[in-house]
């Protein structure tokens, strides 16, 4: 008699969330290489959302996105094509801010929740996944086997996308980043749908005053015992 083939391992899954600039996107990306998992940047597809769906955010914060906009972009975020997460238009940081806009409304994550779901479930190494975004490890993989919160002082945060931008030749201005990044952290924690928090079973990293090669050491270790 033959028996059916064993169920394979379920994908393990490290969940990285943070605010804006605070260095979980390198981090994910150090663990993904460090463990041979794939790697999604959650936050590029709010940007690419905003992007192709020409989404600007409303002078006035309390106006509501037109209903044909919302019912617009929700179709395009449920049949996104991954090749459009490439797009280097999706870095700026007017983009960032027309993302943290459109992530304020349910339907529209909602519309976005099965592409997540589905690339930590299988993805394409089908060994792991490590996704990083506002939400993880509350809501798109709150069984993931190992949850991080990475954070950083705000001022610290808007100098290294300031350094980065600069670095890039863009004419940027400190102070602009620092109110720009103020009013991101405002807007992704106080939505009512899931705002970024820190999941309770997450492992807390203040990378203010960290070199990246500690911060980078420090997850590597605790995602490695975790794992083990
Ligand atoms: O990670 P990022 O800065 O590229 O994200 C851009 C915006 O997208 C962020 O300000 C809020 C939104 N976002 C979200 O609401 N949930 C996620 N999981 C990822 C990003």
């Amino acid at each position: 008699m033959q028996h059916p083939p064993p169920n394979p391992r379920p994908p393990t899954v490290i969940a990285v969330d943070g605010p804006a600039a605070s260095g979980k996107g390198t981090l994910a990306r150090a663990m993904a290489a460090h463990f041979g998992f794939d790697y999604l940047d959650t936050g590029l597809l709010y940007r690419a959302v905003a992007y192709f769906g020409e989404v600007t955010p409303p002078v006035d914060a309390a106006a509501e996105l037109a209903a044909a906009t919302l019912a617009r972009v929700t179709k395009l975020a449920a049949s996104l094509d991954p090749q459009r997460l490439n797009d280097p238009h999706l870095k700026s940081e007017k983009i960032a801010a027309a993302a943290s806009y459109i992530a304020t409304f349910p339907a529209l994550r909602a519309a976005l929740r099965a592409y997540q779901v589905n690339f930590a479930q299988t993805p394409p190494g089908g060994l792991g996944a490590v996704l990083d975004g506002r939400d993880i490890g509350s809501v798109i993989c709150p069984d993931a086997k190992v949850k991080f919160f990475i954070t950083a002082a705000v001022e610290v945060r808007a100098k290294r996308r300031f350094l980065e931008l600069y670095g890039q030749g863009h004419k940027v201005v400190y102070a602009a980043i620092l109110h720009d990044l103020i009013a991101r952290d405002r807007q992704d924690s106080g939505r009512q749908t899931a705002p970024l928090t820190e999941a309770k079973d997450a492992i807390r990293l203040d990378t203010s005053t960290l070199s990246l090669e500690d911060a980078r050491d420090f997850v590597l270790a605790k995602a490695q015992v975790q794992l083990s």
